[in-house]
């Protein structure tokens, strides 16, 4: 079967680059599922993403991602999935990815990111630290990755959610032939 004809979408891209926001929006445009895999850890760990790094560390929090990537990427049903900045840290993670899904990289500047990421403080690998160290480095080791393994790219600097998931919906209709009515 054509790549373009499975179901999935996923959206990849480092943390604020609005997977979240534009996963909700592109779901309902193509009648599809969404699902947040951070929101599905957490509701079944019952606890945050904050907690579960602070109580059991990353290496649990990548072993809840991966089960929680496996498992909505195993459903009949067609999903956008917003995944978390680092579920291209696992090799087997880009493979099920690229086998099961289209993945859609949103691509934004650091300088971007950096001032979306300073409007909340939530996420634990930012905690304590100097979010354009981190973003800097996280996009040395990501960045390859990311786009590794996209099927699509879009640039999301100075755009909006809305702008940007009209765009992506305009362009996954003739690739995946979605109908949203
Ligand atoms: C992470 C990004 C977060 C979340 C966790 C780890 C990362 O998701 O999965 O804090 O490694 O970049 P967002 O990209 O939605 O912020």
């Amino acid at each position: 079967m054509p790549k373009e004809k499975l179901r999935h979408v996923t959206l990849v891209g480092h943390m604020g680059s609005g997977k979240s926001t534009i996963g909700s929006l592109l779901g309902k445009l193509m009648n599809y599922d969404h699902a947040d895999l951070d929101v599905v850890i957490a509701n079944q760990a019952g606890r945050s993403i904050g907690v579960i790094f602070a109580e059991k560390g990353e290496k649990i929090f990548r072993d809840l991602e991966e089960q929680a990537l496996e498992s909505k990427l195993s459903t009949p049903d067609p999903l956008v999935i917003s995944t978390g900045g680092g579920i291209v840290e696992r090799s087997s993670n880009r493979r099920l990815l690229q086998e099961k899904s289209f993945v859609i990289w949103l691509h934004t500047d650091i300088k971007t990111l950096v001032k979306r990421v300073s409007r909340r403080s939530t996420r634990p690998l930012l905690k304590g630290k100097d979010p354009l160290e981190v973003l800097t480095k996280l996009d040395n080791e990501r960045a390859d990755l990311y786009a590794e393994i996209a099927d699509l790219t879009i640039d999301t600097n100075n755009m909006k959610a809305s702008n940007v998931s009209e765009l992506l919906f305009d362009s996954l209709k003739s690739r995946l032939g979605v109908e949203n009515e």
